[in-house]
């Protein structure tokens, strides 16, 4: 079961409140996040692509570091963790992102891969002026597809020919060739793109949702599962929590407590227009949860509150979910949060019992 870290890369990480801490994305920041990540042997870290905020008091993601290049300097200063960088499909041609890919696995050789983002959040682009019209909902994972198999084409031979709707290549060519494999993951959560997953990506996010409910993602992970079976291609289910934990289960519900009371509404609402604009997407789809601005100070990302060895069974069941594969994480202190989970959370885990610590 591999552990991994959705590192902050936008300011606030993932609390759109008034009240949980307020912090700047920087590279010192993340360095540190990921190198002690790495310490306490998680597997992972994966950083998004958010290429417009939403606003509000808290200026919530209205700063945000660019994800490849991040990924790059961390490459650099850290020896065991995989890294995955997230490309938003709309924004970067194939062909340069697996250059990119291609190079950073120069720096981190096998331990480099790809998010795949369609986009959900129409500002992000048109605000560049590469959002194709609306009816791009309709056929991004299409899109993503080409995009995928183009990459794929460079990273295997050298050459791509791909001649696709939306890419074609002319003896297009890649050299020098990854550093071992590059590791798709992606995160669809609707039919089309469990399917895109199970075609195409190694790994694949599933949402759960409420608050210390740690199993109920099972039928995602489910429905990730025979979609895979179709392709009879091996994806594991990833899944996402967010983990506020103190000495206490009273303490960490305290902390909960206030960052909701301290929701940054201005924010939320933006967020909830912005995630309408799907009128495509399916009901369990990420979108539609989005419009949801109520409570969704957590962007209704599956939470875990409570003590240290709360949470540390709560992980387990979770793991121990048909499919999964692995955890990310994401907290609301990440430098207290990633220590306490190495030092306090981790070593009460039966699924990380076989974990190798560093030596100091
Ligand atoms: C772990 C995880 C990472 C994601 N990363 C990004 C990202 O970097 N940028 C982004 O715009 N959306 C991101 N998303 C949203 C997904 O790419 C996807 O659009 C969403 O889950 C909705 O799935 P659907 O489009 O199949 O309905 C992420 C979602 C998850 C669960």
């Amino acid at each position: 079961m591999d552990m991994g870290v959705f590192i902050p890369i936008g300011n606030n990480g993932w609390l759109i409140s008034k009240s949980s801490p307020q912090y700047m994305p920087t590279f010192e920041l993340n360095k540190q996040v990921v190198q002690t990540a790495e310490k306490y042997g998680l597997e992972f870290a994966l950083s998004m692509v958010k290429l417009r905020g939403f606003g509000g008091e808290t200026e919530f993601w209205d700063h945000n570091l660019e994800s490849f290049t991040l990924m790059s300097a961390l490459a650099a200063v850290t020896s065991k963790i995989k890294l995955f960088a997230s490309t938003a499909i709309l924004t970067l041609p194939p062909a340069i992102v697996a250059r990119m890919a291609s190079t950073i696995s120069d720096v981190a050789p096998g331990r480099f891969g790809v998010n795949i983002v369609t986009g959900w959040a129409p500002n992000e682009y048109t605000q560049m002026g590469v959002w194709p019209g609306d009816e791009y909902f309709g056929h991004r994972y299409e899109y993503a597809s080409e995009y995928v198999q183009v990459m794929k084409e460079l990273w295997e031979t050298g050459t791509s020919d791909f001649k696709g709707e939306h890419f074609q290549m002319d003896d297009c060519k890649l050299s020098p060739a990854p550093k071992g494999e590059i590791e798709i993951v992606a995160a669809g959560q609707s039919d089309k793109g469990m399917a895109f997953s199970s075609n195409y990506a190694n790994y694949s996010f599933v949402l759960g949702s409420g608050i210390n409910k740690p199993t109920d993602f099972a039928p995602v992970a489910s429905r990730l599962a025979e979609a895979a079976e179709k392709t009879g291609r091996d994806v594991g289910a990833y899944v996402l929590f967010m983990v506020i934990a103190d000495e206490t289960d009273e303490k960490a519900q305290a902390k909960w407590t206030s960052y909701r009371e301290g929701a940054d509404m201005e924010a939320l609402s933006y967020m909830g227009v912005q995630g309408a604009a799907d009128t495509a997407a399916g009901d369990d789809s990420t979108a539609k949860v989005m419009t949801v601005p109520e409570g969704a100070v957590n962007f209704n990302m599956g939470t875990l509150v409570g003590s240290y060895e709360s949470v540390a069974k709560m992980l387990d069941e979770a793991a121990a979910v048909p499919g999964v594969k692995g955890i990310m994480m994401t907290f609301d202190d990440f430098i207290i949060g990633i220590e306490d989970f190495g030092t306090k959370i981790q070593p009460l885990m039966a699924s990380r019992a076989d974990v190798q610590i560093a030596a100091e």
